[in-house]
């Protein structure tokens, strides 16, 4: 990304945060369903908190915050950085009002344009690269904008639409075929390199340090579904008694299973005895062909065991992107759509992140950055495992073959779907 490229993606991404809350009404700006989610508002927030702290304060001279006490208020995890307002109670914080968050990020956009234009700044590479990293957090909490909304207007029983019309065309476009059998790709597998050689950090080619560095593995012949597990085929799992059966079930899954009551994937319903999922664009029915969503860890485990297949591993799945190109729709289409398409594998990033069965452990050589920008990912290497690909609420250019997303197993909220492996 060229300086000048740095500021239209600057400019863009925070424009795109304030497109994606005009649907909202400002009752919605502070819902907050439970404490894994946060608050429209809080995102806004936090991500020009995010600008200020690692670039205006350190960078740009004589800035001047906008409110002293938000640097407690919408810090999330940094502990370098100092205290932070709970996280379960952020959907109390009725003030700043949403007008105060919006004057909250002019104040930051000013501030780093002006902090963009310092090129003889004796810190410029550094505050070019923070800038993309900002860019691609700010990104990340886009798509976390969606599933945390969804999840909030998921609870209430008018099933509110945060926005009506798109899909009908997606409905009607895929109901009329068939979903085309799942195919196996076929890998022979060796010493294959995986990861990111670039710097972390670096603005032109950005990736994060997670991705770091690049490195050997090897693998054994595999094979991968060449599309995502079906709304229909995983209805067959519900009806064969996947939810009743332990031995599909991972012991901590199937301990989930029967403290949540699970029986099905989060969002499904049933209205008058018909299949129906809420979506964004409110209760929909539910389209047997499209990619399964909002599945945990554990959930595609035990699809897998039952299918008598297994979840990709990360370096499967990377080895086996790399050699095609990116999928993305060119719009947010905010739901999983069919397979479609003429490339060997589909839904690569368009549809659902795809869980893997890799734990999220750092890259061998890794290192994080050090200071507080080393709390972004690497204190949270413990306990999750990988989701690859991308979905239907990424930006399409955020995602690439190397990118490790991380969940807990037992989380479901966000869009994650199945593509299923083999031994050959
Ligand atoms: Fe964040």
């Amino acid at each position: 990304m060229k300086d000048n490229a740095l500021v239209t993606g600057f400019k863009t991404t925070r424009q795109q945060s304030l497109q994606a809350c005009e649907p909202l009404a400002i009752d919605d700006y502070g819902l907050q369903a439970e404490a894994f989610t946060s608050p429209p508002k809080w995102h806004l927030a936090h991500t020009s908190w995010f600008f200020e702290t690692f670039l205006l304060k350190p960078f740009l001279p004589d800035y001047q915050p906008f409110c002293e006490q938000y640097e407690v208020l919408f810090n999330s995890y940094y502990n370098a950085v100092g205290e932070q307002f709970p996280r379960p109670k952020r959907g109390l914080l009725s003030r700043p009002t949403v007008d105060e968050v919006m004057h909250y990020r002019e104040h930051v956009d000013q501030a780093m344009m002006q902090l963009l234009s310092m090129v003889d700044h004796s810190d410029y590479l550094q505050i070019c690269q923070r800038c993309r990293l900002g860019i691609e957090h700010e990104q990340q909490h886009q798509e976390l904008f969606y599933t945390d909304l969804k999840y909030s207007l998921a609870i209430n029983p008018l099933y509110p639409s945060y926005m009506n019309g798109l899909p009908e065309k997606q409905l009607t476009e895929s109901s009329v075929s068939e979903p085309a059998a799942m195919q196996w790709c076929e890998y022979q597998g060796g010493a294959v390199a995986i990861g990111v050689d670039e710097a972390p950090l670096s603005h032109e080619n950005f990736s994060f340090d997670n991705e770091s560095p690049r490195h050997t593995v090897f693998l054994q012949p595999f094979a991968l579904a060449n599309r995502l597990v079906t709304n229909a085929e995983f209805a067959a799992f519900i009806d064969d008694g996947g939810y009743q059966r332990p031995e599909l079930w991972l012991a901590d899954g199937w301990a989930v299973v029967q403290s949540e009551n699970w029986q099905a994937p989060l969002y499904w319903r049933e209205r008058d005895g018909q299949p129906v999922e809420f979506t964004l664009h409110g209760l929909l029915p539910r389209n047997p062909d499209q990619a399964v969503c909002h599945i945990s860890g554990y959930e595609a485990d035990a699809y897998a065991s039952w299918a008598k297949a297994r979840l990709p591993t990360e370096a499967e799945w990377e080895y086996a992107a790399s050699s095609q190109a990116n999928d993305h729709h060119e719009y947010m289409t905010l739901q999983p759509s069919p397979a479609s398409g003429d490339q060997p594998l589909l839904q690569l990033y368009s549809d659902c992140w795809q869980w893997t069965g890799s734990a999220y452990r750092p890259y061998p050589g890794f290192s994080p950055a050090a200071g507080a920008i080393g709390e972004y990912n690497g204190k949270f290497m413990c306990n999750q495992w990988v989701l690859r690909g991308g979905s239907c609420v990424s930006q399409a250019n955020h995602l690439r073959p190397s990118y490790r997303n991380f969940f807990y197993p037992q989380d479901r909220w966000q869009f994650s779907g199945i593509r299923l492996a083999k031994d050959l």
